[in-house]
């Protein structure tokens, strides 16, 4: 019969027995050994760390590709840099998490490609107003000038500040050209003649007389019209609206949310 307090030396004398004393030596000097024992310490998380690091180093994106985001037209991406300037993100998030609740209020739950092209991101649960991430298209434009204008005069209890003097200042994006570059440096696919053409596209979206349909061949489902109510002038208001109205907008999300899907089904 065998049992666990069987002294060592029954072990099969075919087998080595473990130098145990040794083992033991060699941990206690390991312990002992401040220097020592913080090297070693180091090598293993080290090891961990590069399980985890190293492989990011291999693959191009970390994101799922869907269909239908693309990069922001200039006038969207100047309404988000009033977006940004404005603090609008310390009240409102742009990402609808995947629960219940917020999906009902929402609509779809944020995917991760949505947010590809921002620099920064505008996640957050800090929410005093609420999410934005699929507001386009869920008001006029006059109702957006009008709430911007003045919230109280369509929500009384609202305690978003007023913004009218955005209706009042002319929209000034030093170099529109300058800005595309360096969102393209960190990686956002403008192509040359985006570049080229960022100040002219900045003008037309805005200008109800102008010809988009070369912006529109290169920004699918941009909204070209006047934004603020006023055709004669470029404000910041007709960039800010022109955001709000494309936020939410450029994913067929019931059908990119499949797709997701079956890559991280196909990556499993
Ligand atoms: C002090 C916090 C605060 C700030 C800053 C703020 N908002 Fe709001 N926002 C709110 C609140 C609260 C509401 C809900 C009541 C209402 O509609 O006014 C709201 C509502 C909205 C809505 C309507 C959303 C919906 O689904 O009904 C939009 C659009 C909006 N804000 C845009 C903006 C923009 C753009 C800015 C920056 C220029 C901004 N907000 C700044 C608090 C804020």
């Amino acid at each position: 019969m065998s049992t666990s307090n069987e002294p060592l030396a029954a072990r099969p004398l075919s087998e080595e027995p473990p130098d145990v004393e040794a083992v033991v030596k060699g941990h206690a000097r390991l312990e002992r050994n401040v220097t020592l024992l913080g090297v070693a310490t180091l090598i293993v998380v080290a090891i961990g760390g590069l399980v985890e690091i190293a492989p990011l180093f291999w693959i191009d994106n970390t994101i799922e590709k869907v269909e239908g985001m693309r990069p922001y037209t200039p006038l969207e991406q100047a309404g988000r840099d009033i977006y940004v300037r404005e603090g609008c993100h310390t009240c409102h998030s742009q990402m609808i998490r995947p629960f219940r609740d917020e999906v009902e209020r929402y609509g779809h739950y944020s995917l991760a490609a949505e947010s590809m092209y921002d620099h920064p991101f505008q996640w957050g649960s800090k929410r005093t107003g609420p999410d934005l991430a699929r507001v386009g298209n869920r008001y006029s434009d006059a109702w957006h000038v009008q709430h911007l204008k003045d919230p109280q005069s369509v929500v009384p209890e609202s305690v978003m500040p007023q913004y009218g003097f955005l209706a009042e200042t002319d929209l000034a994006m030093t170099d529109p050209s300058a800005h595309l570059r360096a969102l393209a440096r960190v990686g956002v696919p403008y192509s040359e003649k985006d570049i080229a053409a960022a100040g002219a596209d900045l003008k037309a979206q805005a200008d109800p007389d102008a010809d988009v349909a070369d912006l529109l061949a290169r920004y699918p489902k941009a909204q070209a019209r006047d934004f603020d109510g006023d055709p004669s002038r470029l404000t910041e208001m007709d960039a800010l609206v022109a955001y709000l109205q494309m936020l939410g907008t450029l994913v067929d999300v019931n059908g990119a949310a499949a797709q997701e899907d079956l890559a991280a089904e196909k990556g499993r």
